[in-house]
């Protein structure tokens, strides 16, 4: 059937109204893209500097507020009064060791792993000035020293690009008590020592662990050993898992002086 002329008309008229509508949507389609747009890069910009200056330093303090809390269920849980330092914690261990000495005649060693082989060298730097001369202190992924540390740290590396670390991070730590300067207490010590260190550790580099061990086997006035054991990236041990390995048991006799020849030929 042929349509009308009126009929027609009105076809046109509803299909020129139909492309302005399109048209007028199109326009208000792109209004509200750009509105959009300019919204999701408002939040942006915002998630950045959220990241930026209240996440990241979050994930900064938090990392840290780990290792005191380490720090104080290795020492004694009510030293938590007052501000932590490295000094307070080292008199906890040092009471500690004291209180074990009271004990026992038997031989002691001292074992820290990661921060707590810092602490635990401190201690046995301390005990031996008061004359109570540990067997042998065990360093497990150990760091040469906190300032070292903190520039290879995971957390650390985050900031340490940046031109004011050391005044803004290193230095007012330093300040605070948090020095942890293994180095340096290692090379005044006079009891044999064993570190133990896995090539694979994303947290404390092992060439610490080598270096370590280079200032422990120089040290000179004293007829202590010095052993290292590193352990082979494909075993995976990384900063945590040494405790795993099934040769260390006879690594920990061979320390102690027990039957050397028990210690089997490792394969990696
Ligand atoms: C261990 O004994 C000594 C000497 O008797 C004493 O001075 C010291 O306080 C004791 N240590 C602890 C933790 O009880
Ligand atoms: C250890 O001693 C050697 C030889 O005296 C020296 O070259 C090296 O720098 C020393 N290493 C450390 C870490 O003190
Ligand atoms: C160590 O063990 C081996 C074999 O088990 C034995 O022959 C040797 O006498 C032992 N040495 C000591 C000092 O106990």
């Amino acid at each position: 059937m042929v349509p009308s002329r009126s009929s027609a008309y009105i076809a046109v008229e509803k299909r020129q109204s139909g492309d302005m509508r399109n048209n007028l949507f199109k326009k208000e389609h792109r209004k509200l893209f750009m509105f959009w747009l300019i919204i999701l890069l408002v939040c942006l910009v915002l998630a950045v500097l959220i990241i930026l200056f209240i996440v990241l330093p979050l994930v900064v303090k938090y990392s840290f507020s780990i290792q005191q809390k380490i720090v104080f269920t290795h020492g004694y849980a009510d030293s938590s009064k007052g501000t932590l330092t490295e000094a307070r914690v080292v008199n906890d261990c040092k009471q500690l060791y004291s209180w074990i000495r009271n004990k026992t005649q038997a031989n002691i060693y001292v074992w820290g792993q990661s921060l707590g082989s810092s602490l635990a060298a401190n201690t046995v730097l301390q005990v031996e000035k008061d004359g109570l001369q540990p067997k042998g202190l065990i360093l497990e992924s150990a760091f040469t020293s906190f300032e070292d540390e903190l520039y290879v740290h995971p957390y650390g590396k985050i900031f340490a690009w940046l031109p004011w670390f050391y005044v803004t991070v290193v230095k007012p730590l330093r300040e605070n008590g948090f020095i942890f300067d293994t180095s340096s207490y290692l090379k005044k010590i006079k009891c044999s020592v064993m570190i133990l260190h896995a090539q694979d550790d994303s947290v404390v580099p092992y060439r610490f662990g080598r270096k370590l061990y280079e200032i422990s086997s120089n040290r000179t006035g004293t007829a202590a050993t010095s052993i290292y054991h590193e352990f082979d990236a494909s075993l995976e041990y990384n900063h945590y898992f040494i405790y795993q390995d099934p040769f260390l048991k006879y690594y920990i006799m061979q320390f102690i002086g027990k039957n050397i020849s028990l210690v089997p030929v490792k394969v990696l």
